[in-house]
């Protein structure tokens, strides 16, 4: 009897591991009606092939007048690649077309919608600083946060 419990504890404890395992390489993020991100930072264990973004507009307003996207690059790119974003526009989803700088980015969203992007960690360096951000009509200037690699 006391094997079994013991077995069975065990067994919890794996897939206990498991879950808390993947869960580390995916992060919820959310975002609502204001120039701000429920977050400014990001950690990810390195350990992470592959890392995913679910991220959330919890506000009301439409993606017309207050979209936000989730953007990933190195901090020093933010800037230009928002000046790039705004030449863009809305038709173009406030991001040039296959920007290489871009690390990963989620689509547009509005209140009440969700969205998710995964990405391979392997091109990360850990010498390098990286944000992410939002380019929907500049909203960068004030609505992003640090992303890093820890482990
Ligand atoms: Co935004």
């Amino acid at each position: 009897m006391k094997t079994m419990k013991r077995l069975a504890a065990t067994l919890v404890t794996a897939i206990i591991s498991q879950a808390a395992f993947a869960n580390e390489c995916t992060v919820d993020v959310e975002a609502g009606d204001a120039l701000s991100f429920n977050t400014t930072k990001i950690e990810i264990p390195a350990s992470c092939a592959n890392a995913t973004i679910n991220f959330k507009h919890t506000g009301r307003l439409p993606a017309a007048a207050m979209g936000h996207n989730w953007v990933l690059a190195k901090t020093a790119d933010l800037q230009p690649i928002q000046n790039d974003g705004n030449v863009a526009g809305a038709a173009g989803g406030y991001l040039k077309a296959d920007d290489p700088r871009v690390i990963a980015a989620t689509a547009i969203i509005g209140g009440g919608e969700s969205t998710s992007v995964t990405f391979a960690t392997g091109g990360l360096n850990a010498g390098d600083a990286y944000s992410f951000f939002c380019t929907v009509m500049s909203h960068s200037v004030v609505m992003k946060g640090t992303f890093a690699l820890k482990g």
